[in-house]
């Protein structure tokens, strides 16, 4: 896996298998610190203690399909690739936060690439679940919250092709011009133009 945003969907996958109904992400950059993380935190089962202790290893996995999960090992190594990280904290019937820790400067430091599609593919393939993203890289700030979107939108489906669109833009137009951004308001306001 090339990309940080390919782990992050692996491992908001594992969050809504697990049957979160809320997905947060944070992303957090501090190049003075060089220090980036990201954080997914769900609401969904949690693991049991003894999954918990052994899940760094590919062979753990409660999976029918197959007898490895590579999502969390991939990512930890990801983590040690880059002097970085990996902790997971996991409560029965109450959910799980993962947070992986790079180094920002680090040579073998994946990139964090398209962030925004990899939004727009958790939206589109799980429209029952609610994500919160949040991220900070070195003060330009982006908060998404598909709860508030949908609120905004009146009975619109949020997988919309034009409300996909303006999600993307969002994170665009940050690279354009980095200012803070905030979906909501804004995004309800383009639809309505
Ligand atoms: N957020 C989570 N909530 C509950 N259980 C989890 C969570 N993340 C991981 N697990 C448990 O840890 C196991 C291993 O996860 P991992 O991502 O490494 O592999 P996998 O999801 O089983 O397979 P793969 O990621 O290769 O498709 C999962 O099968 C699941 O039992
Ligand atoms: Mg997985």
């Amino acid at each position: 896996m090339e990309d940080l945003s390919l782990h992050l969907l692996d491992i908001v996958e594992n969050a809504t298998a697990a049957g979160a109904t809320l997905v947060e992400i944070g992303v957090r950059q501090n190049s003075i610190k060089n220090e980036l993380s990201i954080t997914v935190r769900d609401n969904g089962r949690g693991m049991e203690r003894d999954i918990l202790a052994k899940v760094r290893d590919p062979f753990t996995t409660t999976r029918k399909t197959r007898r490895v999960g590579l999502g969390i090992p991939l990512l930890e190594q990801a983590c040690h690739e880059a002097e970085g990280r990996l902790d997971i904290m996991s409560e029965p019937g109450l959910g799980t936060e993962v947070t992986a820790v790079f180094q920002v400067d680090h040579i073998d430091r994946k990139p964090l690439a398209d962030i925004g599609a990899t939004l727009v593919t958790l939206i589109v393939g799980n429209s029952d679940v609610d994500f919160r993203y949040e991220s900070n890289i070195d003060g330009e700030k982006i908060l998404l919250d598909t709860r508030e979107i949908k609120a905004e939108l009146d009975g619109i489906y949020i997988g919309d092709p034009e409300v996909l669109a303006l999600i993307r833009n969002l994170f665009q137009k940050r690279r354009a011009n980095p200012s803070r951004h905030t979906a909501g308001g804004r995004i309800n306001g383009e639809i309505e133009d």
